[in-house]
């Protein structure tokens, strides 16, 4: 059987959040455990990435070492064969791919990617570039490693298609199998085991997803939140007036929300949810259990999380950062020689 390349990585401009986790991480960390032998997995920090938008530059070395606390505190195992840490950054051939493979995309492919004209909305004047080319940068940072399966939110499911593209594009134009490609949307959750890609909602606002990129306190979960503050979060979260639980994002955003996390929580299916849960009416009891398993999984997670310091965490980054300039540059060299800058 061949081996797998899964690969994935989480910007460092904010605290990270419960669907940073259950849509990001958690998928990964799942996989590694699951899978053996000669697959290989491939965390990194998207460093440049994190100023596309705005930043405090002065949070960004300890944010980007604290997002590697992050998954080594849901299991990520560094130690395991074939699996690697690295920061974007410190992989200068990320920044030459992108270059290259930006003369190979079009102006028309970006300025329809959703993400940037969500970010870019009414800004025109002080939109970065960067913002723009956002997801050149992320093609390259998948395809110098043939990243295969990449676990992400539902939101980034653009840029791993145009991934893709560009891929095709460029075997195609050298007449050479350079890039391995991303597999298709469809195997890539299947490949996770979900029906869906996974959108956890705003708790206030379950028509939007939870981010860090938006200032929405309440509606949030920070991973870094006191636990029975999240909690409480969880029991005033905005939901219907239906009065019935049902599996429902079109009508009842709210209530498969709550659904959907406690799911993912706790393990057990979105079959399974919906038949435990489908046509109760008691929204407090449902309410109940979610903070519950939320507040447990934060005890548990934090605890997990100060058993990696910093220090460790940037131990590991350096290590895994010798193994990534290997396997990037060597995919580079290919890249220089079909485009003719070597022979
Ligand atoms: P944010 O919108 O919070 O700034 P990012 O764009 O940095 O999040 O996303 C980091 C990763 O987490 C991506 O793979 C993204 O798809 C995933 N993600 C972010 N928000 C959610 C969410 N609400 N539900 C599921 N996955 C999410
Ligand atoms: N764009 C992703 C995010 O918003 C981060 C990211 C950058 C990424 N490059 C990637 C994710 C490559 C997977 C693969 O979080």
């Amino acid at each position: 059987m061949s081996s797998k390349t899964i690969l994935t990585g989480i910007r460092a401009n904010n605290k990270l959040h419960l669907g940073n986790y259950l849509g990001a991480i958690l998928p990964m960390v799942k996989t590694q455990n699951q899978l053996q032998g000669s697959d290989k997995f491939y965390f990194f920090v998207p460093d440049l990435h994190s100023f596309t938008t705005p930043i405090d530059h002065s949070q960004l070395y300890s944010l980007t070492l604290e997002n590697v606390q992050n998954y080594l505190a849901a299991g990520f195992d560094y130690t395991k064969s074939n699996s690697i840490m690295y920061r974007q950054s410190h992989v200068p051939a990320h920044s030459e791919l992108t270059w290259i493979l930006s003369c190979f995309t079009y102006f028309g492919e970006m300025g329809r990617m959703i993400q940037f004209k969500e970010k870019s909305a009414g800004k025109n004047e002080t939109v970065s570039i960067g913002l723009f080319t956002y997801p050149i940068l992320m093609a390259a940072d998948i395809l110098l490693y043939n990243g295969e399966y990449v676990p992400i939110g539902d939101d980034q499911k653009q840029h791993l298609e145009i991934a893709r593209d560009i891929a095709i594009r460029f075997n195609h134009k050298f007449n050479q199998e350079i890039f391995s490609l991303p597999k298709p949307l469809k195997e890539q959750t299947q490949f996770f085991n979900l029906n869906e890609s996974i959108r956890i909602r705003s708790l206030q606002n379950p028509e939007s997803k939870m981010s860090k990129s938006i200032e929405d306190p309440k509606g949030t979960i920070l991973l870094k939140d006191e636990p029975k503050v999240a909690a409480k979060k969880v029991m005033s979260a905005v939901t219907d007036t239906v009065g019935a639980i049902n599996w429902d994002w079109q009508n009842q955003p709210g209530i498969t929300n709550l659904l959907q996390i406690l799911g993912l929580l706790s393990d057990i299916s979105a079959e399974q949810i919906k038949t435990t849960w489908t046509g109760k009416t008691s929204y407090g009891e449902l309410k109940k259990e979610v903070a519950t398993a939320v507040e447990n999984f934060l005890i548990q997670f934090q605890a997990k999380f100060n058993t990696f310091t910093p220090q460790i965490a940037e131990q590991i980054l350096i290590e895994g950062e010798k193994i990534a300039n290997e396997i990037a540059n060597k995919k580079l060299r290919e890249v220089q020689k079909a485009v003719g800058l070597v022979r």
